[in-house]
């Protein structure tokens, strides 16, 4: 079974499962505000280590993440699927901005606000930047990949997206210690094709 380390704790994956799905049944800090769908970008994490166990770069993901982006190890959660069984290390962009964030306003021992404001605005501008930088045609793409009625009402599945959204919300407000693991089958979280190594 593969293993993913997502924002410092292990997390059980299945071979096919994209990053997301894993996030979403951990109750990690990430967001997904089109469900799965490849139209918000808020699921992007940062693969840190077994970039070679996900599933390669998709139409999807080039649309909205720059080359540069992409080079420095983002892809979007609910396309990088799981294909390896190797151990991967990520940071959910999420919960990245939240740490860069918490050292500007309570820096680390012999930092100053100064030296921690730096890679947070480096980190918000790229995320507009690889908005506006491929504009209009991630919209026009998603929009013909989607048809206009998905495009407007993403969301796959309401109950799931809302259990998800508030399980995700308290573990955030309790201060992430606990984790609540869905054992059913999630199929539609699921991708087709993404192979065993
Ligand atoms: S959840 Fe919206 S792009 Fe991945």
């Amino acid at each position: 079974m593969p293993q993913v380390e997502m924002n410092d704790e292990m997390m059980e994956a299945k071979l096919g499962e994209p990053l997301l799905s894993v996030a979403r049944r951990h109750a990690a800090h990430i967001g997904f505000y089109c469900d799965g769908n490849g139209l918000c970008t808020m699921c992007e994490c940062r693969v840190i280590e077994g970039a070679d166990q996900l599933s390669p770069v998709t139409d999807i993901e080039r649309n909205w993440l720059p080359q540069q982006r992409l080079d420095e190890g983002y892809r979007l959660g609910c396309q990088a699927a799981l294909r390896g069984r190797g151990t991967i290390r990520t940071i959910t962009r999420a919960e990245e901005l939240r740490r860069q964030l918490q050292a500007v306003l309570n820096p680390p021992e012999g930092t100053t606000p100064n030296d921690n404001v730096r890679p947070f605005v480096r980190n918000m501008v790229a995320v507009n930047w690889q908005h506006i930088g491929t504009w209009p045609f991630n919209w026009l793409r998603t929009l013909q990949r989607l048809g206009l009625a998905r495009f407007v009402w993403p969301i796959n599945n309401p109950d799931l997206f809302m259990r998800d959204t508030m399980r995700i919300t308290a573990r955030m407000l309790n201060g992430g210690t606990t984790i609540t693991v869905e054992a059913e089958a999630r199929p539609n979280l699921l991708t087709d094709g993404a192979a065993e190594k």
